[in-house]
């Protein structure tokens, strides 16, 4: 039986894909990670009866006490089979009103904490193999003019998880990265905070995607960044034709 452990878990699409992989009948043993406790408790409620769920309130830039938790988990359950890095954090500015303290926190969150719990991990996971899934961003691979540090952190995992496909292939572990589109979240109202998230992807929705990587018809789709993004409904727009009268040139 499985172990996973999944970070950003206290809500949005942390808290789908935890509820999702829940259904896994192969994944027994959830650690559920984010600074948030209600969050947490609220998704366990949420994920699948008969499954071990311990829940940490954490933060992630933290990162010896991360590296503690992570060799505790690892010790408990002999492995760590999966590791599914979502937290993350937005706070999108133009250059010139970004702070050096907005660009590092951007960072340490986005960015250096999933190198610390991804290190810590594969401490453990390169005895078994194992599956590590990124959460990036179509904001990694596009330019997006007033996201600096949030869309260039998010390249980054980008790079690191292409990068650690091939380094960790040999210890029989899998590399996934997704980069989803815009989805109805607390962190997407900060970024379009006068959006309508109704019209938009649901967090459930990426749940869904992840679960069907991460299962066994997954397995050809590791190393690359897979975008998920579901495409948003016009509206019908009423559009009116005129005709000229014969013989007028228009
Ligand atoms: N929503 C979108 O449109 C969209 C699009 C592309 C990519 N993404 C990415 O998807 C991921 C999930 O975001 P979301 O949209 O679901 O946003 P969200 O609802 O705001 O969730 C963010 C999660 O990250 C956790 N987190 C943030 N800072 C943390 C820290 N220092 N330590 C521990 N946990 C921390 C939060 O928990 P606590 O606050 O409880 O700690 C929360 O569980 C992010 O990486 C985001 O960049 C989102």
């Amino acid at each position: 039986m499985k172990t996973c452990i999944v970070t950003g878990a206290s809500r949005g699409i942390g808290r789908a894909i935890s509820v999702a992989l829940s259904q896994q009948e192969d994944i027994q043993n959830f650690i559920i990670l984010a600074r948030t406790e209600e969050g947490l408790v609220e998704t366990k409620g949420l994920m699948a009866a008969g499954k071990n769920i311990e829940h940490y309130h954490i933060d992630l830039t933290n990162y010896e006490e991360v590296q503690t938790l992570v060799q505790a988990i690892g010790q408990k359950y002999g492995t760590i089979d999966l590791l599914i890095n979502v937290a993350g954090y937005a706070d999108p500015k133009s250059l010139l009103e970004t702070t050096i303290e907005n660009w590092e926190t951007t960072y340490r969150i986005n960015v250096h904490s999933i190198f610390n719990i991804t290190k810590e991990v594969v401490k453990f996971m390169k005895r078994t193999g194992g599956k590590i899934l990124n959460v990036a961003s179509t904001s990694g691979i596009t330019p997006r003019p007033g996201w600096l540090a949030y869309a260039s952190s998010k390249a980054a995992i980008i790079s690191m998880s292409q990068t650690l496909s091939e380094e960790l292939s040999d210890y029989g572990i899998l590399v996934y990265c997704i980069s989803p589109g815009r989805c109805a979240t607390e962190l997407r109202k900060i970024l379009a905070p006068d959006e309508d998230p109704t019209t938009i992807m649901q967090p459930e929705e990426v749940g869904d995607v992840v679960r069907h990587l991460l299962s066994d018809s997954g397995v050809c789709l590791d190393g690359q960044n897979i975008i998920v993004r579901k495409q948003v409904k016009k509206q019908t727009a009423s559009v009116k034709v005129e005709v000229a009268p014969a013989g007028v040139v228009k």
